[in-house]
């Protein structure tokens, strides 16, 4: 078995390639961000060289990851707000001309059948890999926890604290990049909001949502909020910020 990684657009990929690695990676409503839609397109064209694909034996896809490039001054109060912030901030720099000093790792997929075999690690160190390129000497990465939906009640700042008996994060993704040396220095509790009518929340989460109130949700980080006079349901997002060396 050979692992080789290369820019998601070096080569035309079929779908039917990349289904298997994209399908189910994340739930329904994650493209409901509609400040993020705004940004997206931009993001894709501007920083494909930050987008890459680890490909094994030369043809199955296995494990893809991508980046952006913003401005950061270093503090804690000068991050951005979230994941949604970040695109925002890596399109502005790129429009006005800044030199950006900081990669922000916006988001990392392993094939559903190959997870818990290194394969995190090896794309996470690819994404780190790409910093110098990009101008960066920082990197950041807005984690989203995949065991926060266990617990959609507790605040991030509780949950991105609790560690295992040996010292590590008790959440798994979390812990992959603390193994690469990345270090918990914020939460964004306000990372990505996603909105839609009741109507779509309902086909999203594939739950009835009768009445106007607040609701744990499958897969959700934290609760979703649903208005029925408003049409309207409204959910945010928390993600831990965690700094690479
Ligand atoms: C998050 C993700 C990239 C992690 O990939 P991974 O290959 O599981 O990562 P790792 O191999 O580093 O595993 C991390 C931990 O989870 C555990 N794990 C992985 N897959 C598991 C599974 N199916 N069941 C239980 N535990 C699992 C690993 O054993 C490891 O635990 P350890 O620290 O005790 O050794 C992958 O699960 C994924 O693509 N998820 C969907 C997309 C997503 O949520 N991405 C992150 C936000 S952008």
């Amino acid at each position: 078995m050979s692992l080789t990684v290369e820019r998601s657009d070096a080569r035309p990929w079929a779908d039917a390639d990349l289904e298997p690695l994209f399908e189910g990676a994340f739930p329904a409503f994650i493209t409901a961000d509609q400040a993020a839609k705004a940004y997206v397109g931009r993001v894709r064209e501007w920083f494909a060289g930050l987008n890459i694909i680890a490909v094994e034996d030369g043809r199955i896809p296995v494990a893809t990851g991508w980046a952006v490039p913003v401005r950061w001054d270093g503090s804690l109060p000068g991050l951005p707000a979230g994941y949604t912030d970040t695109l925002r901030r890596a399109v502005a720099a790129h429009e006005t001309g800044q030199r950006p000093d900081t990669l922000v790792i916006c988001g990392g997929i392993v094939h559903p059948e190959r997870t818990g075999q290194g394969l995190a690690a090896h794309l996470l160190t690819a994404l780190c890999g790409l910093a110098p390129q990009a101008g960066c000497q920082r990197i950041l990465a807005p984690v989203r926890p995949t065991l926060k939906p266990a617990y959609p009640l507790i605040p991030i700042e509780t949950f991105a604290r609790w560690t295992r008996p040996d010292g590590a994060p008790l959440d798994p993704w979390l812990r992959t990049h603390w193994r690469l040396g990345g270090t918990i220095i914020a939460t964004a509790p306000r990372s990505q909001t996603m909105t839609g009518t009741v109507a779509e929340w309902e086909a999203w989460t594939g739950m009835a949502l009768p009445a106007t109130g607040d609701y744990v949700i499958p897969h959700g980080l934290s609760i979703l909020h649903i208005d029925t006079e408003q049409d309207r349901g409204s959910y945010t997002e928390p993600n831990v910020w965690v700094r690479h060396r």
